[in-house]
């Protein structure tokens, strides 16, 4: 399902979504816990902190925690990813003890 919402820049993408219906899950609300975390189709936005739920890898890959990034420009994202990047991180942890252990 498509969604569009009209925004300005730098409006916090989670709120933004927040008020214009679209309730995105979340918990932490400080880029820690994933629940929240979207991927970039096109365009971008702007974390305002490092989110720590996210790793350079999934951060280039283009997923963004929206609780703490903001509109930057016209943005599509993808909604409900937190699950497959909570997977990822699983799968990455795992490889490294791999390596290490
Ligand atoms: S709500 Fe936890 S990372 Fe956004």
């Amino acid at each position: 399902m498509m969604k569009s919402v009209q925004s300005r820049d730098g409006a916090n993408v989670y709120a933004l979504a927040d008020h214009s219906g679209i309730h995105l899950p979340a918990s932490c609300k400080q880029g820690a816990c994933s629940a929240c975390v979207c991927k970039v189709v096109d365009g971008h936005v702007k974390h305002t902190s490092d989110p720590a739920c996210l790793t350079p890898k999934l951060k280039a890959e283009g997923y963004v925690a929206v609780c703490i990034a903001n509109v930057s420009g016209d943005v599509t994202l993808q909604t409900h990813v937190g699950a497959k990047v909570r997977q990822a991180r699983a799968e990455e942890a795992d490889r490294m003890r791999h390596q290490h252990g």
